[in-house]
């Protein structure tokens, strides 16, 4: 089983995106947990204020350290990432954070705890990527006006590699960026469509023709649509 704490000011945004799919199915067969808590909950003012001016000037709020290492400690018994238990991660969610792969989908899908500190505003006090967050995670090179959006592509990418989450236990094997490819094309019926026909060789049951097929189509589609993974 593997436990999700995510701690955010917008615990509601998570509420209907973890009800669909592959990560409802792996949530009611037991594969994982999700849970989304509200930052302010720890918070020890009666305004429940998260967030403050930066030092040094500039524009914008800076979410502030307490509130989030006194959640963090809450979920995971620990307020240094030294000291918390074997197979958690800490992760904050960041726009500098090392970009998001398939490779750390893969590693992540070993831990046992994962809590997501969701960033907002204008940036999160640094003392919490620092001492606190075991990996600093962005989805791609582009700003979010939050990490919750983000969130839910590390948990959908994590959970559809959970033993037993796919409907097949090898489809996520054989697929795009594990061998680092894109997919080979698709098809399905009917074999001819607005004169558009599906490749004769799929049509053969050949196997060895097909799966040759199949490794041209997906070098070659790298190469035309993104050369980047070729380069070694
Ligand atoms: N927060 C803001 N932008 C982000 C990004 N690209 N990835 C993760 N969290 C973010």
């Amino acid at each position: 089983m593997l436990r999700f704490d995510i701690i955010t000011i917008f615990p509601e945004f998570f509420r209907e995106v973890m009800d669909y799919g592959i990560l409802r199915r792996a949530r009611n067969a037991g594969l994982a947990e999700v849970k989304a808590h509200d930052l302010r909950q720890w918070t020890m003012d009666k305004h429940h204020v998260v967030d403050d001016r930066p030092f040094g000037g500039g524009d914008g709020m800076i979410l502030k350290p307490e509130p989030i290492f006194a959640g963090v400690e809450a979920l995971t018994g620990a307020s240094r990432k030294e000291d918390f238990p074997l197979g958690t991660r800490v992760i904050l969610l960041s726009p500098q954070g090392e970009v998001f792969s398939q490779v750390l989908a893969q590693d992540l899908s070993n831990a046992s705890h994962i809590v997501f500190i969701c960033g907002r505003y204008e940036g999160v006090d640094e003392r919490v990527a620092e001492a606190l967050a075991t990996d600093e995670v962005s989805i791609g090179d582009y700003v979010l006006s939050g990490g919750e959006p983000a969130a839910t592509v590390v948990i959908d990418a994590v959970v559809r590699l959970l033993p037993g989450a796919l409907g097949s236990e090898t489809s996520a094997v054989f697929e795009s960026f594990s061998e680092g490819l894109l997919d080979h094309p698709q098809y399905t019926r009917p074999p001819e469509f607005r004169g558009m026909k599906v490749p004769e060789v799929l049509l053969s049951g050949n196997h060895a023709e097909i799966e040759r097929w199949r490794k041209e189509a997906a070098i070659a589609k790298t190469k035309r649509k993104r050369p980047d993974l070729l380069k070694e």
